[in-house]
């Protein structure tokens, strides 16, 4: 990818370094302007679940002057009687445009971006990528820690379903000397295709089951996406497998920080938050600049 000017983001593979800071620095530059987007429609067409990502990317258009349309859940829509993703794309294309889509099928916003004539963002499809969410990570990361390359960062929890920290993995490997140790049970280790495919030979990594954290710059925790998991038995063998508590805050260095894209169901004690590493709230803002700054880049260049 060249252009941001009518692009779609479909997977955090299709960035490189340079157009990933091209959005970090729109993003910290950009200020609402009730100009820049007026008249511009954004479709946001959510399938699954969603607070952050959905009201984050509504507040970006509307501060940018733009207005919004779509769905949140499939009740009240056609869908419910039986209208293909392909049918919906068609026609929200003639609304809208640009879509911003969630949908629990791995490939979906691969197959809306194919369809549609105006660009689609990937607001999470499935297990696989969520590449907007990495680009508010990276932008928290750099804020807090004031650069993206050698840092070491510790992703904690559940490395096979969820799609941030398959997103996040790959996006760091084009950053210079960062070393990453992916704590999991093995049940839920990063897929070997991402380790395999993604990250061998392109970064320095490392895997195990332990909560060693003393070293890090950065602990990324995540959500055991109960919902992904075929069987439930399974996730009962898995559920709390990780919580950050105040004891477990105390190997941390001073200056590291502490990320969780959310929502978090127990992985991080709440009496955490009042530590000055606790910085996932900073995180969830930080989604309506990034937002912000993707949607003038995709909307006008
Ligand atoms: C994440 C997601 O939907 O993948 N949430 C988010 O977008 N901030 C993480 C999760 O659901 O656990």
């Amino acid at each position: 990818m060249t252009a941001w000017r009518g692009a779609d983001l479909i997977s955090i593979r299709d960035l490189g370094r340079e157009e990933i800071e091209k959005v970090l620095d729109r993003a910290q530059t950009i200020r609402p302007d009730s100009s820049l987007l007026r008249g511009r429609v954004m479709a946001s067409l959510f399938f699954e679940p969603s607070t952050r990502t959905q009201l984050s990317f509504a507040t970006a258009m509307e501060r940018l002057g733009g207005s919004v349309i779509g769905f949140s859940g499939v009740e009240g829509t056609s869908i419910q009687k039986g209208e293909s993703l392909y049918d919906t794309i068609k026609m929200v294309e003639r609304y809208a445009d640009v879509i911003v889509i969630r949908h629990p099928l791995e490939g979906s916003a691969r197959f809306a971006a194919d369809v549609a004539q105006i660009p689609v963002i990937n607001a999470g499809d499935g297990a696989n990528q969520h590449p907007s969410q990495t680009l508010l990570d990276l932008f928290t990361i750099r804020r807090f820690c004031g650069r993206l390359d050698g840092l070491s960062i510790g992703m904690v929890g559940d490395l096979k379903y969820g799609r941030t920290v398959h997103s996040l993995a790959t996006a760091l490997t084009h950053f210079e000397g960062v070393k990453l140790r992916l704590i999991s049970p093995p049940l839920l280790r990063m897929p070997p295709r991402i380790l395999e495919e993604e990250l061998r030979g392109k970064i320095e990594f490392e895997e195990t089951e332990e909560l060693e954290l003393s070293d890090l710059d950065v602990v990324y925790m995540t959500r055991i996406q109960r919902e992904r998991f075929p069987d439930v038995e399974e996730y009962e063998r898995v559920k709390g497998a990780y919580i950050l508590d105040l004891e477990a805050c105390r190997q941390l260095k001073p200056e590291a920080i502490i990320l969780h894209p959310l929502p978090r169901v127990g992985e991080i004690d709440p009496e955490v938050d009042r530590l000055p590493q606790a910085k996932y709230f900073e995180q969830a803002a930080s989604g309506v600049p990034v937002r912000m700054a993707l949607l003038s880049l995709i909307l006008l260049g």
